[in-house]
């Protein structure tokens, strides 16, 4: 069995979300939602599709938007069974910092809720590791991923003090991904989680088209390579990976 463990099956990204997770045949996959909308699209999916997952949460580039009666919806659907995490969460500066006060807030507070629902969550960190880190290290009781890792070997370091996961995608199989190979060939492999991140980051040879969850096998093809692993290996083992970080025996 496969795990897409992080993709976004939105129905503006495409045009037949159905035919997309049919391609997956009976393999399974979390759906992330970002805001109101999505997270609400995630609801509609798990509940129509048997193989499909879900984490909801507000994404950091979604705060402005956001309002704390997102924060309600989503903890009142925490009880959902197949809602098995609270994600796609976390902080981004790379477009500017002016909602930081406002990122920090959302991320923290749906941090909160992890912990007193118990539910993993799906952290997002760009151009802001280090206030990621300091905020995470406050949370070491809360099973987290980062997910599309992108930092140094020397931060993952840090991180797996914390016991996180790292979720890995497409951007393993690009030709300029050194920083990225020599950080997966730093983890142990029982902290790998496979990831599409669709419809974005498609792996070569489909890089800059729209990703679609079945890609995942070209991810772990990519890990096998550098772990020098089958990739029947990898799949078995990135498989219990997920199904204990995320508690998937429970919903499955
Ligand atoms: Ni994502």
């Amino acid at each position: 069995m496969m795990i897409d463990t992080h993709c976004h099956l939105c129905k503006e990204d495409y045009e037949n979300v159905e035919l997309i997770i049919e391609n997956m045949e009976n393999n399974k996959m979390i759906a992330a939602g970002v805001n109101d909308t999505t997270n609400k699209e995630v609801l509609e999916l798990i509940k129509n599709y048997p193989t499909v997952y879900g984490a909801i949460g507000i994404h950091p580039t979604e705060v402005g938007i956001s309002t704390n009666a997102s924060l309600e919806w989503i903890e009142n659907h925490l009880k959902n069974k197949k809602i098995v995490a609270i994600g796609e969460i976390g902080l981004d500066y790379h477009y500017g910092i002016e909602e930081r006060q406002k990122q920090i807030e959302f991320f923290k507070k749906q941090l909160d809720l992890a912990r007193k629902y118990r539910k993993p969550v799906v952290i997002h960190s760009r151009d802001a590791i280090e206030d990621t880190y300091h905020i995470m290290k406050e949370y070491q009781d809360v099973k987290m991923i980062l997910h599309c890792y992108s930092g140094s070997v020397e931060m993952a370091k840090q991180f797996l003090k914390l016991d996180v996961y790292f979720g890995v995608g497409g951007v393993l199989t690009f030709k300029n991904s050194r920083i990225l190979k020599e950080v997966v060939s730093f983890l142990p492999i029982d902290h790998i989680l496979l990831e599409t991140d669709s419809p974005y980051l498609a792996p070569e040879p489909f890089r800059g088209t729209k990703n679609e969850p079945k890609n995942i096998l070209l991810v772990a093809q990519a890990l096998a390579n550098i772990k020098g692993l089958s990739v029947e290996e990898v799949l078995n083992i990135t498989t219990e990976n997920a199904l204990s970080r995320f508690d998937l025996n429970k919903s499955l």
